[in-house]
């Protein structure tokens, strides 16, 4: 709730425009709730504007699919007001009058369009304030300004506006102009709500148009002006599959960049795909083709080699990961080694200096310091120690077919290549497992554990089948 009538500030408040279905995606699914660099549309406009007002000043009207749109978002303290039917972007901001009435000043943005950055609406906001303007516009210069409402200036070069024209209602003329309407505005509380109900219907869609508060402030003698965004492409808005991957392009070339600018090495960063979130330290390299995504945190001076996916991991420094390793929900300690083609799946912690390579796959699993599992290896909820050796081919059999069961492999244990360790199992401190073996019990400290056939030899048997062999030939 804003403050008392009398305070001097501004009460200021966002108003983030997010009820609409999204037709034009084709999709199951909200609008704002599609994603780009990782994160919801209106994620991302939520972050701009509490950047700007506290959380408590920002309102969401959702609509379609509300409870789902909400439920995604909910985290970030903002409130929220339900327009039921969308009948319009003029229409979202009378059913939130109630809400938004008792601010000065109300800044309008739209749930699809989440390049806007804090930068630009506090522009807006202090040009709205130097002009004494009822409304002010932010609009862009766009190559191809199809499919965006107009601007119509009194007069070139002027600040006033006469009227946002939507691209149905546009006359031949008015498609030639390139500037274009972003869908963000300051808007002076009082006025907005003493003029909102002068909207009308009539037009392309049958739709309250916001737009149209333009024509109707300036016809009561209220000032009306645009300033142009810094960057035209903040103002993208995601209405098609297309335009959402423009807007993914240019969120996940800024992140490369900022990465950059933080002392990161990026190898051909058109073809990485790192989210917004995402924190990576100095002197780290990120090699061709990798994703990193949601929350995941990589240190200083790592490697990321190519094709490797890391989701909501946290890398420690000096990490080498190489080649092509899948990596979810897990922590990777100081100098650690992976891949290539290592899986890490949810829940693993690798310690310190502890070596993880090709095709081993590890789940719900803590590997010890300076532990090594290099080769082929299957470890499902383990607790291994440190020092210890697991050999290629070993695998835990942690699932019985009903429930899961634990294995324990103690500091500094030698498992042989090709053991199996059939869970709940416990290996002590220093046990020697031997190679092949198949492990079902318990194996006490420092103990060897040798569990195969007897090998059998047969002198001669091999050189006396081939020439059985060549008799039967010759016949
Ligand atoms: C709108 C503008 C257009 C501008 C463009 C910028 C209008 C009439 N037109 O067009 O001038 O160039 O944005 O991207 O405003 N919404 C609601 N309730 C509704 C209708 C829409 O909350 O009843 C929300 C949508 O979820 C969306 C936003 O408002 O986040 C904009 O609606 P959309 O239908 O995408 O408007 P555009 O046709 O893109
Ligand atoms: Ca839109």
């Amino acid at each position: 709730m804003p403050k008392t009538k009398n305070d001097s500030a501004p009460r200021v408040a966002i108003a983030i425009l997010a009820a609409g279905k999204g037709t034009r995606l084709k999709s199951k699914h909200p609008k704002v709730l599609h994603e780009v660099g990782g994160k919801p549309l209106l994620a991302h406009v939520i972050t701009a504007a509490t950047k700007v007002v506290p959380a408590k000043d920002v309102y969401a009207i959702i609509g379609h699919e509300a409870d789902r749109v909400r439920a995604a978002v909910a985290s970030s303290g903002i409130g929220f007001v339900i327009q039921k039917e969308q009948r319009g972007t003029g229409h979202a901001l009378m059913v939130a009058r109630e809400a938004l009435a008792p601010y000065d000043l109300v800044i309008v943005l739209y749930g699809d369009a989440p390049l806007i950055t804090p930068e630009t609406i506090e522009n807006l906001r202090n040009f709205h304030a130097s002009k004494k303007a009822a409304m002010t516009i932010l609009t862009a210069r766009l190559d191809n300004p199809a499919g965006y409402g107009r601007i119509i200036r009194k007069k070139a070069g002027s600040d006033d506006v006469k009227a946002i024209v939507e691209q149905k209602d546009l006359t031949p003329a008015q498609q030639k102009v390139h500037e274009i309407n972003a869908g963000i505005y300051a808007l002076d509380s009082q006025q907005l709500f003493s003029h909102i109900d002068e909207l009308s219907t009539a037009n392309h869609h049958g739709e309250f148009y916001l737009t149209d508060m333009a024509a109707i402030l300036g016809k009561a003698r209220q000032r009306v002006v645009a300033i142009e965004a810094g960057n035209p492409y903040e103002v993208l808005g995601g209405n098609t599959r297309a335009e959402l991957s423009d807007i993914d392009l240019h969120m996940r070339m800024a992140k490369c960049r900022q990465l950059m600018a933080e002392g990161v090495t990026i190898l051909f960063p058109q073809t990485c795909v790192i989210d917004s979130d995402v924190e990576v330290g100095a002197d780290t390299v990120i090699e061709p083709f990798v994703q990193l995504r949601a929350s995941t945190r990589v240190g200083s001076d790592s490697r990321i080699g190519s094709y490797s996916v890391i989701i909501a991991c946290e890398i420690g420094d000096q990490v080498l990961i190489q080649t092509g390793c899948v990596l979810e929900h897990s922590t990777v300690r100081a100098r650690v080694s992976l891949g290539p083609y290592s899986h890490l799946r949810p829940g693993c912690e690798i310690c310190d200096e502890a070596h993880v390579g090709n095709f081993v796959e590890l789940k719900k699993t803590r590997l010890g310091k300076g532990s090594k599992a290099n080769h082929l290896t299957y470890l499902g909820d383990s607790e291994i120690g440190e020092k210890v050796n697991v050999g290629a081919g070993t695998i835990t059999c942690n699932y019985d077919g009903v429930s899961k069961h634990k294995t324990v492999i103690e500091d500094g244990v030698f498992v042989g290549s090709d053991s199996i360790l059939v869970a709940p199992i416990r290996i002590g401190k220093g046990a020697y497992i031997a190679a092949a073996t198949t492990v079902t019990e318990d194996v006490p400290a420092d103990s060897l554990a040798l569990g195969r056939a007897r090998q059998i030899v047969k002198e001669g048997w091999a050189k006396a089948k081939r020439e059985k062999a060549v008799a039967q030939k010759a016949k």
